[in-house]
């Protein structure tokens, strides 16, 4: 059996010296290396930034987004949207596993499983598209998929049905962020707080904040301002296009009376909605992209171009017992895993 580097460099084609991640191309075929792990593939959960991408593109035609998702693995060997950049995750059995891979825990062959790594740096055959879920940007697959020694995953839990852990799970680094950012107190701002991570991040300020600060939610469509309604998490929805700055600045200044916010999360999946994020949040507050249609030229050149010292932080995926704690967050918010059983499963 082969020697692999932790790191999967033994699999990057091109360009050279890459990393899996930026890499344009991996190499996903058999057999594994010594410290790799082979998945049989049921689900990806493609990322919502790229599955919007995927269907614009395609003007809402499923099947050209099928042949998206094809070709662009047949080419790069992955599940990378080269506009977006991102991936997304994915569910499948532990088929093998190498006798060098180290992040072994209690796993066994036949574990149902999800990575917690993304597919844009995940090696990826696709042998068939069985079928695509559009409304919650999952895709049922026949291939396989293959995880580094580095590459960090959780057993599907037993509580919840597969589809439902696994789109909570894709988005599973923002409620565990913004555990960490949401103080007493804080004015809170959640853009796009009537999706998937939106609506998980208003579940946890509001545990955090109680009855002290204000939570407001930035959400444009009807359909997102219902389902926040439902959640009865945030004081006040400001149903205003992230994509307008001035509109979000204006809005967010009536409802804090100039206060500003203490703390921007932003969950919309679209690009041009980092100055709203800024222009929103306090100098001294901080802005937290967890959404992957962030520029960081933007970003760092609107903050520079309109005086802004608001701490810019990029949304790590990871943070250390992510899964755990976004899966808990749905187990103890009723009416949001309700909402989620209707989406996801
Ligand atoms: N950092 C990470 O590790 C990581 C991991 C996974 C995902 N992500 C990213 O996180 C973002 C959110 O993912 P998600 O799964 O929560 O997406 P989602 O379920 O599709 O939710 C996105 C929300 O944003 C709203 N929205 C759309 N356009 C908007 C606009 N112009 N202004 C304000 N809100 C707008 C959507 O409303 P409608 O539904 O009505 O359009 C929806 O409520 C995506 O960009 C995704 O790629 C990041």
């Amino acid at each position: 059996m082969k020697k692999g580097c932790r790191f999967g460099t033994h699999r990057v084609i091109s360009p050279e010296n890459a990393l899996p991640q930026n890499a344009q191309k991996v190499d996903n075929s058999l057999p594994i290396y010594n410290n790799e792990l082979l998945i049989d593939v049921d689900i990806l959960n493609i990322d919502s930034a790229s599955f919007r991408q995927m269907k614009d593109a395609n003007n809402g035609n499923i099947d050209g987004v099928k042949n998206m998702i094809l070709s662009i693995v047949a080419e790069r060997g992955k599940q990378q949207n080269p506009v977006t950049g991102s991936g997304g995750m994915l569910l499948g059995t532990v088929k093998e596993i190498g006798p060098d891979y180290t992040n072994k825990r209690n796993l066994k062959v036949g574990d149902k499983i999800a990575c917690l790594v993304s597919l844009s740096l995940t090696p990826l055959h696709i042998d068939e598209i069985i079928e695509i879920f559009p409304e919650r940007d999952q895709v049922k697959i026949k291939g396989h998929a293959i995880l580094f020694d580095t590459g960090i995953l959780t057993k599907i839990p037993e509580d919840m049905p597969e589809t439902l852990a696994l789109a909570v799970l894709d988005v599973a680094g923002a409620p565990a962020q913004a555990r960490n950012l949401v103080k007493p107190g804080m004015n809170v701002v959640i853009i796009g707080a009537g999706g998937k991570s939106g609506s998980i991040c208003c579940a946890v300020a509001r545990e955090i904040l109680g009855n002290s600060g204000k939570l407001m939610a930035i959400q444009p469509s009807e359909r997102g301002v219902k389902r926040i309604k439902s959640l009865g998490h945030c004081d006040e929805i400001l149903q205003v296009n992230a994509q307008s700055p001035v509109d979000c600045y204006n809005a967010i200044k009536k409802s804090t009376d100039g206060e500003m916010a203490d703390l921007v999360i932003n969950c919309a999946p679209v690009a041009d909605t980092e100055m709203s994020s800024i222009i929103c949040c306090k100098d001294s507050g901080t802005v937290y992209f967890f959404t992957m249609a962030t520029s960081f030229t933007k970003a760092a050149l609107g903050a520079e171009g309109i005086g802004s010292d608001a701490l810019l932080i990029i949304g790590n995926g990871y943070a250390p017992n992510h899964d755990q704690i976004a899966l808990d967050v749905v187990r103890n918010h009723p009416k949001l895993r309700k909402l989620f059983e209707e989406q996801y499963v």
